[in-house]
This record gives structure tokens, C-alpha cells and sequence, in this order.
């Protein structure tokens, strides 16, 4: 990895990666643009095609071609080696043995996941009062059973590790796939096991239900390298190809509901474990349509995760919708073993989110009191907050203002003082720019203090060894102070010893006060507030 990025590092020229992005032009040894970051009257970024380094002044940040390729597009450290090395016609293959290593160690694990699936719905056909289970009490037919790889776990604690081992895999390699227990032996037994199938078609774990009533109903393959939780959808192997066609997608809360779902002619329903959708799973879906279609239980933890969803849906471009006439019934599930017709005319039937919510909340609340208007109001300015339009917040400002029987400018007036959220991403926000702020400082005395001679003994910081580190100090110093006499620069560094001291402290005041936003105990505040005082007194 380390050759693979001095090699790249070798045929690229600073200069020509950043100027990709940015005019240049010519000062001196180096070259001159302006900040892509910053709002700068001035260029205030700088390349150095000796050092092969850069430093953008007004942003306070700075380093190779990687770092600048990371920073300018917000991509991993991997991405843009990847996208360096295309450019510089660099294999990367050719210098990591670790990755094909690691490439391999995929490709077994996945084998075994095969396997582990074949081998459990062997089992099922073999066992009686299983398919008895599957078939009649949770009424699926034959041809779902084989479209979802439905199967069964053997109750005793070794059996796929024996038929994994005749198959010439190790334990370690079992371990890898996420079918053992820590004791090296089956995690499954005597359960109803649901392939994870990824959007390729590959086994990459499973979800097993219990039969009976028992504790966990449903046990779940750990997050390996071919699992995530946060990202795996199920179902959408099954369902992308209706989602396109039909332009929409249907969430609903258990995996169970999918297959039923499927069953029922639905076929573009997915579940992302229970209701904890993140936002890397409603980018994953976004790709496919803009119609989103949430099926989640009324019940609290359902209302919590429509909240996190309109949160998330904002800035994606999605229409989130909820369905939720059930007739009565718990889940999709139970829905469609009533009449599948009702779950096929249920999810025509959608709502958007928000209004679905508003209703929710108005239900709970007693609007005729002070107090629940003031709750309601609470609650239905944070979730339009949310929403990224400006058009589609000021529609509900005006709906839930006429609910409430007061003037928006009356709800609007009351925003700026609940703003918790706001005020939260303002701390935030402080954080990062004091941080940012104070690694200027930082910058400045450490050039001065290597390069500076006398006047930088004084200076007490720890030396960088990192050597692109040294070199962007001496650029920082080239520019800045080159031309400066020793009794400035000891000026110089009075002044930002003082600076320093100062955002340092201020800093701190901001990282406790966002400790006051979380949720301490009376004492923990007030032990946090004494904090603050004694920082901002002294
Ligand atoms: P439910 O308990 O609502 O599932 O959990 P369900 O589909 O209705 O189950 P059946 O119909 O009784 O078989 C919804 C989802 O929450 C996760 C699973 O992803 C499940 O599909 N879950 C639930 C677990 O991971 N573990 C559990 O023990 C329970
Ligand atoms: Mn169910």
C-alpha cells in the first residue's frame, strides 16, 4: 500500500492534480489559486510542486495529493487512491497481496454461506413437523419456500460444522461466515433460517425464527465483512426489479412481512431490520425510486422511527409516505393472512408522512389545553424543520398554525426560542470552527518554531515527524514569514501564544456546554456549569 502510493505519488505532479480543480498560477517556487473551500478575496491556497504538497491558507487545512483528492470530493482515503491510481495507470492489485488475501477470505465465506443455506433447506424438506410449520402455520406455498431459500437449523449443536468440515472449511473460516457461536459450534439450531441473499444473489447470512414461543424469537448473523446491518435490506434482491417498474417501495418492520408480502403479488416490500432505518439504507433505495412508502406499526417505536425517517428523507430528494390502514390487523403479515387483496389495496392507500405524523400527534395531545398546543407545536415545528423545501415547510407552518388557531408568525415567533436543535448544531458548529481555528495557530507556531530560529525557541510544541507535516510548516513559513525580521516574528509569537490560550479555552467552554444538552442528572449539570463558570471567570 505505502509503494502503491509513492509510485502514484511519483508520476503525479501536485500541480496537475490540483489544478484540476483549481486555476494556478505561478509565485516564486510555488503556485497561487484560490481556496475551494473558502470564501476568499484573495488566493490563499497554495501549491508547492517541489515539497508536492499543498496548503489551503484560509481554510487552515493542507497536505498531499491523496488528502487534497479527499477533502475536494469527501471520499474515503481508499476512493481516492483508487481514483489517483486510474489516473496515474498505477494496479493497485499488483501491491496488496493483504487485499487479495482478504479478497479470498470473501470468497470462502461466502462459499460457506452457500453451503450453510443448501445444507438447511435439505433439512427442512427432510423434517416434518417443520414444513408442517412453514407451510400451514405460516401459510407459505412451495414456490415461495424456494424463491426465499427457506430452511431449517438441526437441533443438534455440531451438525453444519460436520457437513461444513467434509466440505474441506475451517473453523476459522466458518467463524468468518457468522454461522458459529463462540464456542466454535452451530449459532443455529432448530430454527427456521431465512437467508440474508445481498442484491448479487450471494447468501451472505441468515435470520432464524424460533418455532416455538421462546427468547429470541429471531437470531440474526453478526455483522462480518459480508454483513452490515445498517446497510443490508432484505427482500431487495427479490423486489429491485418491481421497484423500478412499478416506481415505489414498500418498507415494512419484519422480514416475515416480506415474504408474506411477496407472496401476496407485493413484491416491491423490503425490511431493514425492525425499524432501525439508517441513512445509508434510504440512499441505497433512492437510487431505485423517490417514492417511499413506510408500513411500520402505529405504536410508538413506529411514530419514532416515521420522525427518523423524515429526517433522513430530506435532503435525499424522497416522497415518504406511511401506510397504515391494516383493518385491524398487527402487521402486513397478519393483513394478508386475513385477504391478500387487502395489503394489495392497502399499499395504494398512502399518506404523506408528515401529515400522517401531524394526525398521529394531534391524536395524543388534548388541544384544547395550553399545554398540549404547546407540545403539539413542539413536536410538528422539529419535524417540519426537517424538511429540506421551503415551500413544503411553509405549507405545514400554515396547516399546523390553523390547527392551533394562531398566526404563523405566532408558531415562527416560538421556533427561534425552542430551537434546541438549532442550538445544538450551533455548538456544533463553534466546535468545528474553534477547532479549526486553533489548528491555524497551531500551524503558525510550529512553522516558526522550526523554521523560525531564535525567535521560535521559545515556543513549547511537540515536534512533528511526520515528513509531508514538516513540509507543509516550511511552505506555511515560506509564505507567511520568509521576509520577517527576528523582532516581528517574536511579536508574532507573543500574539499567537495569547490567541492560543484564549481559543483553548473557549473550545472547552463549547465542549461542556453541548455536555449540558445531553442528559445529565442534576448534579452532573451542575458540577458541568461550575466548569464553564470557573473557565469563563479565570
Ligand atoms: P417482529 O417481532 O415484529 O417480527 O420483529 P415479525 O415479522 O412480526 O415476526 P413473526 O411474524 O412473529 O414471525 C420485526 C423485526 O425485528 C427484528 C427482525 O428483523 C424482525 O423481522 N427482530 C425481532 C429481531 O432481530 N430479533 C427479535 O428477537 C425480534
Ligand atoms: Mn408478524
Amino acid at each position: 500500500m505505502e509503494d502503491a502510493k509513492e509510485e502514484i505519488k511519483a508520476r503525479l505532479a501536485v500541480e496537475d492534480v490540483v489544478g484540476q480543480y483549481i486555476e494556478l498560477s505561478r509565485a516564486g517556487r510555488n503556485l497561487k489559486g484560490r481556496s475551494p473551500w473558502g470564501v476568499d478575496k484573495t488566493p490563499s491556497f497554495m501549491v508547492s510542486p517541489d515539497k508536492g504538497i499543498w496548503h489551503d491558507f484560509s481554510a487552515n487545512k493542507g497536505g498531499d495529493i491523496f488528502t487534497f483528492i479527499m477533502e475536494v470530493e469527501g471520499i474515503s482515503f481508499r476512493e481516492a487512491l483508487e481514483k489517483l491510481a486510474a489516473q496515474a495507470g498505477v494496479e493497485l492489485k499488483k501491491y496488496s497481496n493483504d487485499d487479495r488475501r482478504q479478497a479470498q477470505r470473501k470468497v470462502r465465506a461466502r462459499e460457506v454461506n452457500e453451503w450453510a443455506c443448501k445444507y438447511y433447506q435439505v433439512a427442512l424438506s427432510k423434517n416434518k413437523p417443520v414444513c408442517e410449520y412453514v407451510f400451514y402455520k405460516r401459510n407459505l406455498n412451495r414456490a415461495t419456500v424456494k424463491e426465499f431459500r427457506i430452511g431449517y437449523s438441526p437441533r443438534q449443536g455440531m451438525a453444519l460444522v460436520e457437513f461444513l468440515k467434509k466440505k474441506g472449511y475451517s473453523i476459522a473460516e466458518m467463524g468468518d461466515a457468522g454461522v458459529l457461536n463462540r464456542f466454535s459450534k452451530d449459532l443455529f439450531r432448530g430454527r427456521m433460517q431465512v437467508p440474508f441473499i445481498d442484491t448479487n444473489g450471494q447468501v451472505v447470512g441468515f435470520t432464524a425464527r424460533i418455532l416455538e414461543q421462546g427468547e429470541p424469537k429471531y437470531l440474526n448473523t453478526p455483522d462480518t465483512f459480508l454483513f452490515n446491518k445498517s446497510r443490508y435490506i432484505f427482500g431487495l434482491y427479490q423486489a429491485k426489479e418491481a421497484i423500478r417498474r412499478d416506481g415505489f417501495v414498500v418498507i415494512v418492520e419484519g422480514n416475515m412481512d416480506v415474504i408474506s408480502s411477496h407472496q401476496a403479488g407485493v413484491k416491491q416490500a423490503v425490511a431493514t431490520s425492525g425499524t432501525a432505518m439508517t441513512e445509508q439504507h434510504l440512499k441505497i433505495l433512492s437510487r431505485l425510486t423517490n417514492d417511499v412508502r413506510l408500513a411500520y406499526d402505529g405504536d410508538e417505536a413506529g411514530v419514532k422511527a416515521t420522525e427518523r425517517a423524515i429526517n433522513l428523507a430530506g435532503s435525499l430528494g424522497i416522497n415518504l409516505s406511511v401506510i397504515s390502514d391494516y383493518h385491524g390487523a398487527k402487521d402486513p403479515d397478519e393483513l394478508i393472512q386475513k385477504g391478500p387483496e387487502l395489503w394489495q389495496e392497502a399499499v395504494k392507500n398512502y399518506c404523506p408522512a408528515v401529515d400522517w405524523l401531524l394526525e398521529k400527534y394531534e391524536e395524543r395531545l388534548d388541544l384544547s389545553t395550553g399545554q398540549g398546543k404547546r407540545e403539539y407545536s413542539d413536536v410538528a415545528m422539529k419535524v417540519i424543520s426537517y424538511l429540506s423545501d421551503a415551500v413544503e415547510r411553509s405549507h405545514y407552518e400554515k396547516k399546523v398554525a390553523k390547527i392551533l388557531d394562531v398566526s404563523v408568525e405566532d408558531l415562527k415567533a416560538k421556533k427561534v426560542n425552542t430551537g434546541n436543535r438549532v442550538k445544538k448544531l450551533k455548538a456544533i458548529r463553534n466546535e468545528i470552527v474553534g477547532f479549526e481555528k486553533l489548528k491555524g495557530i497551531e500551524d503558525n507556531l510550529l512553522a516558526i518554531m522550526i523554521y523560525g530560529g531564535e525567535a521560535g525557541a521559545k515556543i513549547n510544541l511537540e515536534m512533528p515527524e511526520d515528513e509531508a507535516r514538516l513540509a507543509e510548516l516550511s511552505l506555511i513559513y515560506e509564505t507567511r514569514y520568509a521576509e520577517w525580521d527576528q523582532e516581528a516574528l517574536e511579536r508574532e509569537v507573543a500574539e499567537l501564544q495569547k490567541n492560543y490560550e484564549i481559543e483553548l479555552k473557549q473550545q472547552k467552554i463549547a465542549e461542556l456546554s453541548r455536555r449540558l444538552e445531553e442528559d445529565l442528572d442534576e448534579e452532573e449539570s451542575k458540577s458541568v456549569l461550575r466548569e464553564i463558570v470557573k473557565l469563563q471567570k479565570g
